[in-house]
């Protein structure tokens, strides 16, 4: 093979490379990954948790985005499934449930799947920004038939083996009507710990001392991630500062799940869709 052959070998193997490459990621990121459900366990330290609670098994489930991408109902069906499986003590609902649009509209009914979880001690449910003001009572009102406590600016307690602590949830930051004051002002004692639910972290700031973790969902980890080059979604006031994961700052402490479905693009890439599994102690 004379040199100029040799040269266009090569260059025409490397587009072949290239174009066999972008052509995987393309298929991994559209079909493979967002159902690639990953199962995550989180262990945490975090102030004043009762040393008898050290053995709950929380469950975090958030944007699910039911109608958009590969989020249908059978997949719905196969998360809540997975998420019994684990037997877990209490399940977290952090919003984000149908993706919003008007012909999404027809998904609401699914909803009342989530009468399926199985959780000892009650499945708790908060508000995320695609249910929004018009989808509002159609929500609450199938959230409601699935047997799940709501809290749109409300606490509640639990006790379990005679030691309590709070669940509170705050509605979103963005499409609903958010009372930071309201929500805390209804946690009436003063040493129980406090689990503070918000589909947004960006609420994180304003949350006071008293609550021991702030849990959300709302960024999808990004979604599509692109080490050095691309992260689809920041949809934060503080960039990547709460993009996903177990966040600490002046020993107060945030969790951000990265969520189970898809928005805008129906692909995540290097941010698997999780059903996060909490341990706190
Ligand atoms: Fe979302």
């Amino acid at each position: 093979m004379d040199r100029i052959n040799l040269r266009k070998t090569v260059k025409y193997s490397g587009i072949l490379l290239l174009l066999i490459s972008f052509s995987l990621v393309i298929v991994w990121s559209f079909f493979i990954e967002p159902k690639l459900i990953m199962v995550r366990n989180v262990s945490i330290d975090i102030p004043h948790w009762n040393k008898e609670h050290k053995n709950l098994k929380i469950v975090l489930l958030t944007d699910f985005h039911i109608g958009f991408g590969h989020m249908s109902r059978k997949n719905l069906a196969k998360i809540i499934e997975r998420t019994n499986s684990y037997n877990p003590d209490i399940v977290l609902l952090l919003g984000d449930y149908v993706n919003l649009s008007a012909q999404n509209q027809k998904y609401l009914p699914f909803l009342v799947d989530f009468k399926k979880l199985r959780s000892k001690y009650g499945v708790f449910a908060i508000m995320g920004n695609h249910e929004s003001w018009e989808v509002r009572n159609k929500i609450r009102y199938f959230i409601k038939q699935a047997g799940i406590k709501l809290l749109e600016n409300r606490a509640e307690k639990i006790t379990i083996d005679e030691k309590s602590f709070w669940i509170a949830g705050i509605d979103d930051l963005t499409t609903g009507y958010p009372d930071l004051e309201k929500t805390m002002s209804q946690i009436r004692d003063a040493q129980s710990p406090v689990l503070f639910l918000s589909h947004n972290p960006d609420i994180f700031e304003q949350v006071s001392s008293r609550v021991s973790l702030t849990l959300t969902g709302h960024t999808h980890g990004g979604q599509i991630y692109v080490p050095f080059l691309v992260r689809l979604m920041t949809p934060s006031r503080f960039g990547r500062r709460f993009l996903k994961g177990h966040v600490v700052q002046n020993n107060r402490h945030i969790f951000i799940s990265s969520g189970l479905g898809t928005t805008i693009i129906p692909a995540r890439f290097l941010v698997p869709p999780e059903i996060v599994i909490l341990e706190l102690e």
